[in-house]
């Protein structure tokens, strides 16, 4: 379900965001390169609790048929720091050593979303998916000034899903989209103002949904590494629950998101 790879080469840091991932060049098992960025357990912003979001997120993502670059766990060995420069930087390395969350690079031909007030016919569909998808993992950060997707003509990629799942932040925590509940965030959303008043149709997307069931789930979560879960005890679990109660409750899902675009 998820490759792991072996970090072999810095490349640079990306510095806008809060997580500040660095781009790798990496090593599979049949000695293959691959660019990918990497999310460092450790520094900044970063924590167990946002990879594991970000894990399950792409997971849920690809099973959904949806535009996230291919997932990896990133093994970053304990003598990588030794050959960075910045001091800072060679810290977080250190304090990383084991395993990271990677996503592989799109490439440079993906260039950012153009913040444009209607949503080209070609992208509605993706756009409707990806709204949809936001609202079902309740993640606020994909929004104007931090869109969290790139294009290519009219091919979309989206990724950073650490603040998905906000639920784990809630001071109530059964307030869920499925009852038209904690959803004030997507009026914030990328393409909230272009999708609304659509005519949009989520039946490829809730057909698969409910195509997934909860032995499908438990992968997700047998997936994250163990040096995640010490820091985050049950995390993984709470995501699982809530990614089982969304699929039973889809058809009212779907319904409130229409019920919020209208
Ligand atoms: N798979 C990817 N391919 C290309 N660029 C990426 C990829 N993942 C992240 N980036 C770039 O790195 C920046 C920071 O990554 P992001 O996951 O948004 O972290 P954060 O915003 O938490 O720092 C993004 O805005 C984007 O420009
Ligand atoms: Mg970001």
């Amino acid at each position: 379900m998820i490759s792991t790879i072996k970090a072999t080469t810095f490349m640079k840091a990306f510095r806008t965001g809060r997580t500040c991932p660095c781009l790798m060049l990496c090593e599979d098992d049949q000695g293959d390169m691959t660019e990918v960025v990497v999310k460092l357990r450790t520094g900044h912003e970063c924590t167990c609790t946002g990879l594991i979001c970000e894990l399950m997120a792409s997971l849920l993502a690809r099973d959904l048929g949806l535009p996230v670059p291919e997932p990896y766990l990133v093994e970053v060995d304990d003598v990588f720091h030794a050959g960075i420069s910045d001091v800072n930087l060679a810290n977080r390395f250190r304090a990383s050593a084991g395993l990271n969350f990677g996503s592989r690079f799109l490439g440079a031909a993906y260039v950012s979303w153009p913040q444009l007030r209607s949503i080209p016919a070609a992208i509605q569909q993706d756009a409707a998916d990806i709204f949809a998808f936001d609202m079902m993992i309740q993640n606020p950060d994909r929004r104007e000034n931090k869109p969290n997707l790139l294009r290519k003509g009219d091919d979309l990629a989206i990724f950073d899903h650490e603040m998905a799942f906000s639920f784990l932040y809630a001071l109530v925590s059964d307030e869920y989209p499925w009852d038209g509940k904690g959803i004030g965030f997507v009026k914030d959303h990328i393409f909230y103002g272009g999708l609304k008043g659509k005519e949009v149709s989520w039946n490829r997307l809730q057909g698969a949904l409910e195509a997934i069931d909860s032995s499908r789930l438990s992968v997700y979560t047998d997936a994250v590494p163990k040096e995640w879960r010490q820091d985050s005890h049950v995390v993984a679990e709470r995501i699982q629950s809530y990614l089982e109660l969304a699929t039973r409750n889809s058809k009212s899902l779907f319904q409130k998101m229409a019920e919020v675009l209208k």
